[in-house]
């Protein structure tokens, strides 16, 4: 609880590019929560760096995350949209709360069983303590309420189980975090195997649809989209192909499955996937559009970059001071 308001917080991975599945899954949901909550949405830079990269994509690609929430439509004033690495509470609560984790707990984590296993030449400690870093992100802003994917969940309550922990030696400290539940949009599947979670590093890119993808691409991917033999609209666990192309134009179109089934009532595959490429199309060219129009104007970002790493550090350094406290180190005359 920030300011009287419930606080929600989400930290994004500024690596590779967003699908439809982060639109209508995550970021399209969140547009007007701000009305509930104080948002925050964190470029999580310093999380990145527990993989190897390339110092001037990492930089570009943070920039292009943050400036694409914007574009999508999450206001810079009225959500905090700010780089982890320019508030540097995060790396310091992050240390201390790595002296309230067990290696135990850490070595449990599936996400680091499974990142290990995939850059087994670069099993590094920030890889390990991750999660760590994760919860401090979540507390350093006493958050109610944190928006997570299934992936996820395991480190949302690794961050509960050490904000109970520390309470519980140090009394009231922290909130402790439930998962936000909230209106939850269509889970969005791989246009090639719809059996499949649509993902940003799927390397068949015709599996997904990413936010940048000009109107061609969309419509030629969905013409290209996996389905099956069958020549009708229906709804059906047994036709997940079609089943997941009648969600993605059904979010798209803001219209029921009822209504799109009645619409193609009649109507072949050929024609419906026209339809869903030109739907979803007609979503992204305005937020592309507001992408190039945001970036011709640097001046702005620079602007908002700047004043909402000042607010969030005004929040941060408050949780941040209080832990120091609590924790008997000298009390701060800077
Ligand atoms: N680990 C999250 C992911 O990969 C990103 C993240 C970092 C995050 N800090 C967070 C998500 C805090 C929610 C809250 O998706």
């Amino acid at each position: 609880m920030l300011d009287g308001k419930k606080t929600l917080f989400s930290g994004m991975q500024a690596t590779g590019n967003l699908t439809l599945g982060n639109y209508f899954g995550a970021l399209n949901n969140w547009l007007t929560l701000n009305e509930e909550y104080q948002c925050f949405y964190c470029v999580v830079d310093l999380h990145s760096i527990t993989i190897r990269q390339d110092p001037a994509e990492l930089r570009k690609r943070a920039r292009a995350l943050l400036t694409l929430y914007i574009a999508a439509g999450l206001e810079p004033v009225k959500n905090c949209i700010y780089y982890q690495s320019h508030v540097s509470e995060h790396a310091e609560l992050c240390w201390i709360l790595n002296c309230f984790t067990y290696m135990g707990e850490l070595n449990r984590m599936t996400q680091f069983k499974d990142k290990a296993a995939k850059h087994s030449d670069n099993i590094n400690a920030g890889l390990f303590t991750y999660p760590v870093l994760m919860a401090a992100d979540i507390l350093l802003f006493q958050s109610d309420v944190v928006p997570v994917g299934a992936d996820q969940k395991q480190h949302l309550e690794i961050a509960r189980d050490i904000a109970e922990r520390f309470n519980s030696i140090y009394g009231d400290v922290f909130t402790v975090p439930q998962p936000y539940i909230g209106k939850v949009g269509a889970k969005i599947m791989s246009l090639q195997d719809p059996a499949k979670k649509m993902s940003k590093s799927d390397e068949n890119a015709n599996a997904s649809i990413f936010l940048t993808d000009n109107p061609d691409t969309v419509i030629r991917k969905f013409k290209r989209a996996v389905t099956d033999s069958d020549n009708q609209i229906l709804y059906s666990e047994d036709k997940p192909g079609i089943k997941n192309l009648i969600d993605i134009y059904s979010s798209a179109t803001n219209k029921t499955v009822e209504e799109v089934v009645k619409e193609f009532d009649g109507k072949g595959y050929g024609d419906f996937k026209l339809a869903v490429g030109e739907a979803v199309a007609s979503i992204l060219k305005p937020i592309q559009n507001k992408v190039e129009e945001l970036n011709k104007d640097k001046a702005y970002i620079d602007g908002i970059i700047k004043d909402n790493a000042e607010k969030a550090g005004y929040f941060a350094s408050k949780t941040l001071h209080k832990v120091q406290k609590k924790i008997g180190l000298p009390e701060r005359i800077r």
